[in-house]
């Protein structure tokens, strides 16, 4: 996952520790894709510790050469679809998403679509309360699911 973060350019690294913590810690809201044995893709997710039916989608990223063949959303929608280990279901998915980022705007509003589920905008965290230079970062509520997503 740090691999595929690191090149893909967009995404904000964070340390590879973070990346082994979550894979073992929240392994249930993350997934990778392998092709040959090789990470090519992957979303690192969790529940929200308050309100665990809610979903954030942290980040996702796939290898520039697997990219607009679907993979993305596959990861998307087996989230949402898989048991989730004695969980609720997922009834929303959030994520933020900087307004320049075309692809990821698309692929959230897609997963949207094919679930029947609303999208709604609202602000979340803005330039300001970062402490880097850093664009805003909108939040995107998706859902809700319905609750046969998992049969
Ligand atoms: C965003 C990203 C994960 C999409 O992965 P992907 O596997 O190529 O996406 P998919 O093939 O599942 O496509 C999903 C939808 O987005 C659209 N899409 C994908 N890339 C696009 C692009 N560059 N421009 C416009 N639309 C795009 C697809 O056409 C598809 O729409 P459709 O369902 O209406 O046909 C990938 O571009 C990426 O890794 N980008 C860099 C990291 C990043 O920005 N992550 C998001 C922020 S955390």
């Amino acid at each position: 996952m740090w691999r595929v973060a690191a090149a893909s350019g967009e995404l904000d690294l964070n340390s590879s520790y973070m990346y082994l913590v979550f894979a073992r810690d929240f392994a249930e809201t993350c997934r990778v894709a392998l092709v040959d044995d090789e990470v090519v893709a992957f979303v690192l997710g969790y529940r929200r510790p308050a309100i665990p039916d809610r979903l954030f989608v942290w980040q996702v990223a796939v290898d520039e050469r697997h990219r607009g063949a679907g993979l993305a959303g596959r990861l998307l929608d087996d989230l949402v679809s898989a048991p989730g280990d004695g969980h609720a279901a997922v009834a929303y998915v959030e994520t933020t998403i900087t307004d320049d980022n075309t692809a990821s705007r698309r692929l959230f509003a897609s997963f949207a679509g094919r679930w029947g589920a609303e999208l709604e905008t609202s602000g979340l965290f803005e330039a300001q309360d970062f402490p880097d230079r850093h664009d805003a970062e909108p939040l995107h509520r998706i859902g809700p699911f319905p609750a046969l997503a998992r049969a």
